[in-house]
């Protein structure tokens, strides 16, 4: 399988250090079971095949390139269900038709203060109440990005996961460093109500990305 990595490619890095995946997975197994339902809200980290190989059964990525989601597919021979979507439909109402009933999502979104918070709301839409996510957020920028001030998005996401029906209840620090040096925290939230997540808040599809 061929991995991009080193210059970016428009969408999907496809990279990830091998003690970032190892934290992952081992936040990810605190949280489930090889059998529970886990959605990917994005995945260039392929932490979806990861976990297939390691045994887990009911695994969902969701992501607009299908570049990624055919690796995905070939790699584990259809057992990963794929979804081909554009999150920005979360502007005109529209969410990706998933389960409701997930145990955990787990995302690296884009670190626009909207991107953020609308993988995050895709995310705790697809939860049943009790289910957990597993968000990265950036705690420290690398200063050639257009990625913003760490402490205003965790600020505005924290206020995000509250005003949608969850809590933070921890995180694993400088759990992942980006393609661009950006580096984040993995966020554990907690699914409390069935509240529909506020998309109402986000700022419009120019603080996506
Ligand atoms: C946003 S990217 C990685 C972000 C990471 N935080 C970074 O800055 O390097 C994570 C995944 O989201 C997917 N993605 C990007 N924009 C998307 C969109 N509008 N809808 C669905 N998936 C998207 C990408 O294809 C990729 O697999």
């Amino acid at each position: 399988m061929s991995l991009r990595v080193g210059d970016k490619p428009a969408i999907g890095a496809y990279a990830i250090d091998f003690w970032s995946m190892v934290r992952r997975i081992r936040a990810i197994e605190r949280c489930v079971s090889q059998r529970d339902p886990i959605l990917f809200v994005g995945d260039d980290d392929l932490a979806s095949l990861a976990l297939h190989f390691l045994g887990y059964k009911n695994l969902t990525v969701l992501d607009l390139d299908v570049e990624l989601l055919a690796v995905i597919e070939r790699a584990s021979g259809g057992r990963v269900r794929s979804l081909e979507h554009d999150l920005r439909s979360v502007y005109r109402g529209r969410l990706p038709k998933v389960a409701r009933d997930h145990a955990l999502f787990v995302s690296d979104p884009p670190y626009g203060p909207d991107g953020l918070r609308a993988f995050c709301g895709v995310g705790m839409a697809a939860l049943g109440v009790g289910g957990h996510g597993l968000l990265a957020c950036p705690v420290e920028r690398a200063p050639v990005t257009r990625v913003g001030d760490p402490d205003e998005l965790a600020a505005l996401l924290q206020a995000f996961v509250l005003e949608s029906g969850g809590v933070l209840l921890g995180v694993h620090e400088r759990a992942a460093r980006s393609y661009h040096g950006t580096v984040s925290n993995f966020w554990v939230i907690k699914k409390l109500t069935r509240r529909r997540p506020r998309f109402d808040l986000l700022k419009g599809p120019h603080a996506f990305y």
